[in-house]
């Protein structure tokens, strides 16, 4: 470590400290992300400290603790994400593309808290957008009558100094990029500053156990920019997705030290803001067109929740030598799987077709059961003929060709069932499992090589 006062070099990706420059970050393999930063600032300057420390305490686990009081925002899709509400003390970073609406998400989190009875001060802290701008933005989503505490700063020793005398509950940084220290001489946005910053506000935020909403940015790699090392100094890391174009907008919980994680919740961006879907399956599949070969429902689960979605398939004739592989919304490593199984386990001739694959509406499903699914689509596009419109398909696939079980299936087909489907393929049952009582028709399918049956 360089001595204070001195520079080190940090890579603006992951925070990665080297002791002279290198046009290669060794640790993330990121080229000329390294940048030559000043060392201090009062964040880190008492790691070294001189008088020798105090002996700890050890005590048991068991004993008592003080009850997890948390704060309901009134925002249920945040809230369950969130593990039912915000823990006092905590801190919370919201990472995603710009434009997304992470503005819009806090800004309205923000107002329905201060809109509760029960006194909460809620501040939200602006260091991207002029009063005015936040304003314009309150306006729009009917929310200017709220008693949120608004303005746009900085300097986080001001920040600092005005909450040290507020009685807040929630305190919103947008973005933690635009903030700096004057003892940190690097500019903002440089992982050192916004280490530095964001150690000090966790730090008050923890005293005075008020909940603190950080926005990150996002790099083109997808990461929050500059510090990894940012997502581990927060409790609980949210991203906020959604593809351009589409209108969907999902909140991922990707690490929760109060809650699960994987867990999402679904808006959907219209002219008035963020409105909460209540049931995500129902729009997913909104746009679905029966009868059309190469299509099939899903029977996924999203952290705790099961949710339906389409997925599509296109393979068509190649005129490439290497024939193309497309896949938005889904692994492609995955994808080359599930055709190398069914190419050599079925015996089907893939490697002379372009595959293209789509999960409709914009989700990104990362769960291995939706195998079975996407292995039926690429057949019954090849083979030209539609699936049953009324059946869902959940399965992962092994690679000999084998369907496994997969978690939760009995959550999967009530879901299917509540949204009018009567039939589903699904994977062997195991003798242990209890068996649905819904009057769905579920067939079995314990090999690839049976699949091909359904299109014969
Ligand atoms: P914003 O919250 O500013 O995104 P971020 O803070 O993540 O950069 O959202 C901006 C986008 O959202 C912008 O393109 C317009 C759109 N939008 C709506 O469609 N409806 C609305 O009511 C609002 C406030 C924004
Ligand atoms: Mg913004």
């Amino acid at each position: 470590m360089a001595k204070k006062g001195g520079s080190e070099f940090v890579c603006q990706n992951c925070g990665a400290v080297y002791p002279k420059w290198q046009g290669k970050c060794d640790s993330c393999g990121e080229w000329n992300s390294i940048v030559e930063e000043q060392v201090g600032g009062e964040g880190f300057s008492n790691l070294t400290p001189k008088k020798k420390g105090r002996i700890l305490e050890f005590v048991p686990l068991s004993g008592s603790q003080e009850a997890l009081t948390r704060l309901v925002t009134g925002i249920k899709e945040l809230d369950r994400v969130c593990g039912g509400g915000l823990v006092p003390g905590s801190a919370i970073l919201v990472g995603g593309d710009p434009g997304i609406g992470k503005s819009t998400l806090l800004l309205q989190t923000c107002a329905s808290i201060a809109n509760q009875t029960g006194d909460h001060e809620c501040y939200y802290i602006s260091g991207e957008e002029a009063i005015d701008q936040v304003r314009i933005r309150a306006k729009r989503l009917q929310l200017e009558k709220s008693p949120v505490k608004l303005t746009s700063a900085t300097n986080v020793k001001d920040i600092i100094t005005t909450l040290e005398a507020s009685q807040a509950a929630v305190v919103i940084i947008d973005s933690i990029q635009t903030m700096y220290l004057e003892e940190v001489e690097s500019t903002p946005g440089s992982v050192t500053q916004v280490r530095a910053c964001a150690y000090e506000l966790i730090k008050l935020a923890k005293k005075k156990g008020f909940t603190l909403f950080l926005v990150g940015h996002v790099t083109k790699q997808g990461s929050i920019a500059g510090p990894r090392v940012l997502e581990h100094m927060v409790d609980t890391v949210l991203y906020f997705e959604g593809e351009r174009g589409h209108h969907f907008r999902i909140l991922r919980a990707v690490k929760n030290r109060y809650g699960a994680t994987d867990e999402i919740g679904v808006f959907e961006m219209q002219d008035q803001g963020l409105v909460e879907v209540e049931n995500p399956s129902a729009l997913f599949l909104a746009e679905r067109q029966g009868n059309i070969s190469g299509s099939c429902v899903f029977a996924g689960i999203e952290g705790s929740r099961p949710v339906l979605v389409e997925i599509q398939a296109l393979v068509s004739p190649t005129g490439y030598a290497s024939p193309k592989r497309a896949v938005v919304g889904w692994d492609s490593n995955r994808l080359a799987m599930v055709l190398a199984v069914l190419e050599a386990r079925c015996g089907m001739n893939l490697s002379s077709q372009d595959v293209y694959l789509n999960i409709a509406g914009g989700l990104k499903i990362s769960e291995p059961a939706a195998d079975l699914a996407v292995a039926m689509a690429v057949i019954s596009s090849l083979t030209n003929k539609p699936l049953p419109a009324d059946a869902v398909i959940f399965g992962e696939i092994g690679l000999s060709g084998e369907i496994r079980a997969v978690s939760q299936p009995n959550a999967r087909l009530k879901e299917a069932y509540k949204l009018g489907f009567h039939s589903a393929i699904t994977p062997p049952t195991h003798s242990k499992e209890k068996k649905h009582n819904l009057d769905i028709n579920t067939y079995e399918i314990g090999n690839v090589q049976r699949l091909i049956n359904w299109f014969n």
